[in-house]
């Protein structure tokens, strides 16, 4: 699909919203998919990847982890981290607790978006210390561009964190800075409601360079001017985006083609989402606590796993015990049974302890105590080759994270940024990212106008 120049020329000295600008699947247009529910009210706080890998689908660069949260970077041209909540919510309201990048031309953004482009913003340009950017689009109508409201923040924001939120109603629109009300949009003051977002969206949070040389003069003027890349890193910081979800259910339903908010069915059922949101949440015990839960005979096991001469003689106590107890075959079996449990147990702890570079078990070891002594251990539950060094003579209780393997926390390995976006000039897409030249066409992509 091919952009219109003459909508660029258009935008010249018009505050250019160019706002996030592709669907997948436009369902104004098209049957399209269930959009999954959030269905709930959540706190996402970037302080490790999972936070994001979890709920939300990076579709362009990758992110950083510090203590100011997640780090959307621009390093050089074209870089753009941008992620995309794989839930959407139903009206709802969403706070981002975040730091503007600097930089003239950078453009830092919290955007709302449906899938037939309904669109909510946050705008920041990173020359401006002062003022917030406010916007909002129905139905990808970019006729008029009158929406973009500024608003003053208390203090720099760039160098302050501040909490931009959006509270998203059928009746109405607010936009708060740290919890003040700055902007109202009552529906029918959106073109009668025309214009008025009102379907499923997801949220998404992003940074690129609207004052690239290879954006038309408008885009450029509405970011601040051209950016020196050379003066960078420019990173945007996200510490936390309180999402609720104002309607409940599974999924959200497209029931016709009129994309107004009557339309949409909340489906029954459970949310995906937020089951993987609470899993993810449940207590995790450290591996010393894990070890402490574990049964005693499972904890000599693994004693002896580690080569201790002492524990071999916890290892003959209780071998003795186990003979003692074959008196009676009904209590033998239910011992095994438990036992096995056991085995089980620690065989998952073992293993865990392995993936976390602990090794523990000792093949010898449990060669000369034989398999029955220890009800089953070993044997073939010893992985081929996993016989480890002893580790000492207690059980460790600081984990070592091997290199390659990330206890908590895995490595992100972003998309390329380009694939699927990519124009001709190979810019990959994000909110809010503008985009001259030609969209590739990627099979069902419907989407990729643009706005400003
Ligand atoms: C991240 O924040 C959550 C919620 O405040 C907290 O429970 C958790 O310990 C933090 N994790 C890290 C790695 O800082
Ligand atoms: C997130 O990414 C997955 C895998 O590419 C895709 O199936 C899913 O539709 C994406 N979610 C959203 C909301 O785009
Ligand atoms: C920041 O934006 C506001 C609103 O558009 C504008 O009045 C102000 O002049 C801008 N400041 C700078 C330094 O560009
Ligand atoms: C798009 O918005 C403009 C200005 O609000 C309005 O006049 C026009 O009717 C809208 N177009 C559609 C298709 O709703
Ligand atoms: C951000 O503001 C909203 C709206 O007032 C409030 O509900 C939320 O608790 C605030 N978040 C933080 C982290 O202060
Ligand atoms: C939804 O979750 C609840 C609680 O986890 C469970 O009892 C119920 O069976 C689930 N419903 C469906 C339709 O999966
Ligand atoms: C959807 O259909 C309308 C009316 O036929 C058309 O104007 C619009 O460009 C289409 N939108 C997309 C994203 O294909």
């Amino acid at each position: 699909m091919r952009f219109s120049t003459l909508l660029f020329a258009a935008s010249v000295l018009v505050a250019p919203t160019v706002a996030q600008t592709w669907t997948d699947c436009n369902p104004l247009n098209a049957t399209c998919p269930d959009n999954p529910a959030l269905g709930m009210h959540h706190n996402f706080v970037f302080n490790k990847s999972s936070t994001v890998t979890n709920s939300f689908n990076i579709t362009a660069g990758k992110l950083e982890y510090g203590n100011n949260g997640a780090e959307f970077t621009i390093n050089k041209r074209k870089d753009s981290p941008t992620i995309q909540s794989k839930f959407y919510i139903f009206f709802g309201s969403v706070s981002v607790v975040m730091k503007a990048a600097t930089g003239q031309g950078i453009i830092s953004s919290i955007v709302l978006q449906s899938e037939d482009l309904d669109e909510v913003d946050w705008e920041f340009m990173g020359g401006n210390a002062t003022h917030a950017e406010t916007n909002y689009f129905g139905k990808g109508n970019t006729t008029s561009f009158d929406r973009a409201v500024y608003y003053p923040v208390d203090t720099d924001v760039r160098e302050n964190f501040h909490n931009y939120t959006v509270d998203w109603t059928a009746e109405r629109l607010i936009w708060m800075i740290d919890g003040k009300i700055v902007r109202t949009l009552p529906f029918a003051e959106a073109n009668k409601g025309h214009n008025y977002p009102q379907t499923p969206v997801t949220v998404r949070l992003g940074i690129w360079s609207g004052g690239d040389t290879s954006f038309p003069q408008g885009t450029i003027d509405w970011a601040g001017g051209l950016t020196d890349f050379s003066k960078g890193p420019y990173t945007m910081y996200v510490k936390s985006a309180d999402v609720k979800d104002y309607s409940t259910g599974s999924a959200y339903h497209w029931g016709d083609r009129s994309g107004s908010w009557q339309s949409i069915k909340a489906l029954a059922g459970n949310s995906t989402a937020a089951e993987k949101i609470l899993k993810a949440e449940e207590p995790t015990l450290s591996i010393a606590e894990k070890f402490q839960a574990l049964p005693q005979t499972t904890k000599m096991g693994i004693y002896i796993g580690s080569g201790s001469a002492a524990a071999l003689l916890l290892a003959a106590f209780l071998f003795v015990c186990i003979r003692q107890r074959r008196a009676g075959r009904k209590e033998r079996d239910a011992y095994n049974a438990k036992v096995e449990k056991e085995r089980q147990d620690a065989y998952t702890y073992q293993v865990e302890l392995r993936e976390k570079g602990m090794g523990g078990w000792d093949n010898r070891e449990f060669a000369n105590q034989g398999d029955d002594a220890l009800g089953g251990w070993g044997g073939s539950h010893v992985v081929a080759g996993s016989s480890t060094r002893a580790r000492g003579n207690d059980v460790p209780t600081l984990p070592e994270i091997s290199g390659n393997t990330g206890a908590n926390d895995f490595p992100l390995r972003s998309p390329n940024p380009a694939s699927g976006y990519a124009g001709s000039n190979n810019i990959p897409r994000s909110p809010s990212f503008a985009h001259n030249g030609e969209i590739q066409s990627t099979g069902s992509t419907r989407g990729g106008y643009h706005k400003f």
